[in-house]
């Protein structure tokens, strides 16, 4: 090849545009052969084209591209098999109109989660449809989640055709059933394609079993909607804020990934959730210093004036900037085994934002198969629902219809950091809108040096029956000796009263310890010392809590009895009842309790009596 020849051929590879698909669909829809089918055509095709290049026609022999195209199937099946659990795998190819990324899900149904994750970034799927089969549940699910992630075109490769004998009535049966699908699901765009991707009929070359079919073959398809995809968007600018980077002390620079539309030097910003504005004073695109830069591109932006500007902030055009709340009416797959918990707190990432925030309503679930809408208090694995959110603070977000990354949420779980679910934003709620925290003169400390003490809050925790409302009560009558301001907040007594309609249930236990901690804060806030004697079984809420202290003023004493002892004690019948199965739900037997793990205080109530117990708890409370 001439080196001016390879130049042009390296070039127009670097200007290609290039479109990200997913395939999906059932389990063995010939997803792999399909997908090996259009590496090696693609590869083949570009053998072909380098050779014409290269003016010397190296031929396969038929034999060989079928045994190596067999074994490529193979691997890419191993591959497949190897990585289910890691996550999705992406393969490259391309041709010489354009380059592809073509996200590769198994299609079991304990993996949604890495099918959602696929076509998140996806602009297009590919939806396989076995010929013999025709339209399944799991064609249903796909498809709604395509739908849900914002892609509106999709391919339906009706696959196996040859198994069929490239039946037209059976192909058109199942077009029929595919369109009524996606029209319920509101995707606009539907290419229908009779394939068979074991012999290649339609995948890169039309096909001469199918004369009655017209359309283009699925390379054709994929390519000219890859042509489509090249405009660059055209709106207003928004910048969420990757890391801020001062090299020196003259220069503050925001980096991150340009979205929505072109930035230039001179501007008008507006900074998010602040408010604050500004211009753009300098624009890098990696080192280089520009005028301006496109949408897609990783910059480095400098402004005019020194606002407070941190990560996960957006920086956007101050004509159309994204609105700010922390309330949103959202849609929800969850996607872990573990059910989803109304008022469980977990890690929300939206943009570059992460942030605590909490399902406070699941309004419904809904039927991916039959888009009916169900109750539901909880959600388990593959569920989709719509939810309200509530986050932790105010983010600048966009609706997903308009910015898949401003509009788009995953929720982290704060234990394990594994994602357990993933969401679109459908608008904000502003019901909290209007409510601000009223600044008071009089404060914590000042009502505190009134009684010559420092608030606290000492949680007990421990199983039903370990000793945490004998201890609680002896170290409050200490307390009270000694001339202390105290109260004692016990889970028999609260549960009488402000937390009479809660039962056992986790999502119930969430919400009684979320009510009791927000009233211990209260009365720690009024001075006082505050002891709280719950079983608290959950360490997601027992952090909760703690998390709305500061951190001398939350004290976590676990009360480490054994189940056993508990057992054996029995104080008030509660364990002999739950073994015979009159008690539902009932920690340490039907329910769990997670132990904590860094108390600050552990008070083993075999090794020592109450009395010693309770005097070293004072101790702690009044001199650390
Ligand atoms: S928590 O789990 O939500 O923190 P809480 O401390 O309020 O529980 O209430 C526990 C008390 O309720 C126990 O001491 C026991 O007397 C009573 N109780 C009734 N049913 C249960 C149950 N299923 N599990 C645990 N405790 C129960």
């Amino acid at each position: 090849m001439h080196a001016a020849d390879l130049h042009t051929y390296l070039e127009n590879h670097e200007t290609k545009p290039l479109l990200r698909f997913i395939t999906c669909g059932s389990v063995d829809d010939g997803k792999s052969t399909l997908i090996g089918r259009l590496l090696y055509d693609s590869k083949r095709l570009f053998d072909d084209q380098l050779a014409t290049l290269q003016a010397d026609s190296v031929r396969h022999g038929t034999q060989k591209e079928k045994l190596d195209f067999a074994l490529l199937v193979d691997g890419l099946a191993a591959e497949r098999e190897q990585g289910i659990t890691i996550d999705v795998a992406y393969r490259f190819f391309d041709t010489e109109a354009a380059k592809f990324i073509v996200a590769d899900c198994p299609g079991h149904e304990q993996y949604t989660r890495n099918m959602a994750t696929g076509a998140s970034t996806a602009q297009l799927a590919v939806v396989l449809i076995d010929a013999r089969k025709g339209v399944l549940t799991q064609t249903r699910r796909h498809s709604y989640i395509c739908s849900l992630l914002g892609l509106e075109h999709v391919i339906l490769a009706v696959n196996k055709m040859d198994l069929i004998d490239f039946d037209r009535g059976t192909f058109q049966r199942i077009v029929a059933d595919y369109r009524f699908l996606a029209d319920q699901l509101g995707i606009d765009r539907v290419t229908e394609i009779p394939m068979s991707g074991l012999d290649g009929d339609n995948v890169t070359e039309r096909s001469h079993n199918t004369p009655w079919y017209k359309g283009p073959t699925l390379l054709g398809a994929l390519e000219s909607v890859a042509l489509e995809q090249r405009r660059v968007p055209e709106g207003a600018f928004r910048l969420p804020v990757q890391w801020v980077c001062r090299p020196d002390q003259n220069f503050r620079g925001f980096a991150g990934e340009l979205l929505g539309g072109p930035m230039a030097v001179g501007d008008g910003v507006i900074a998010l959730p602040s408010g604050r504005r500004s211009k753009v004073a300098s624009l890098h695109v990696g080192c280089e210093g520009v005028e301006r830069a496109v949408a897609g591109q990783p910059v480095v932006v400098s402004l005019e004036d020194e606002i407070d500007v941190s990560r996960g902030d957006v920086l956007a055009a101050t004509a159309g900037p994204p609105e700010v709340a922390d309330q949103f009416g959202a849609h929800l797959l969850w996607m872990d085994t573990e059910p989803l918990k109304v008022g469980r707190n977990y890690w929300i990432q939206t943009g570059t934002n992460l942030i605590g925030g909490r399902v406070s309503e699941i309004k419904h679930q809904i039927d991916v198969n039959t888009q009916d809408e169900l109750a539901a208090r909880e959600l388990p694995l593959n569920a989709v629902a719509r939810v309200d959110l509530e986050l932790d603070r105010n983010i600048p977000f966009d609706l997903y219809e308009q910015s898949r990354q401003l509009g788009s949420f995953v929720m982290i779980d704060r234990q394990t950091n594994a994602t357990v679910g993933a969401g679109v934003i459908d608008f904000a709620l502003r019901r909290a809108q209007n409510v601000h925290w009223q600044a008071v003169d009089v404060d914590q400390s000042a009502r505190a040096r009134l009684k010559g003490q420092a608030a606290r809050c000492v949680w007990l925790t421990g199983l039903s029956g370990s000793g945490k409302s004998t201890i609680a009560n002896l170290a409050e009558k200490k307390l009270l000796a000694m001339g202390h301001h105290t109260y004692l907040l016990d889970g028999d007594n609260v549960r009488h009263g402000l937390n009479r309609d809660l039962g056992f249930t986790e999502t119930d236990r969430i919400e009684n310890i979320r009510r009791v901690g927000e009233v211990a804060r209260l009365m720690t806030d009024a001075g006082l010392i505050v002891l709280v004697s719950f079983i608290a079984p959950y360490r997601s809420e027992r952090r909760m809590v703690r998390e709305r202290f500061a951190d001398d003023e939350f004290i976590e004493v676990f009360v480490d009895t054994p189940l056993e002892v508990c057992e054996e004690r029995d104080v008030k019948g509660l364990y002999a009842k739950a073994r015979a199965g009159l008690i539902p739900n009932f920690t340490g037997i039907s329910a769990p309790y997670e132990v904590p793990e860094k108390a600050e205080m552990v008070l083993k109530t075999v090794e020592a009596s109450a009395e010693e117990l309770a005097e070293a708890l004072v101790e702690r409370v009044i001199g650390g």
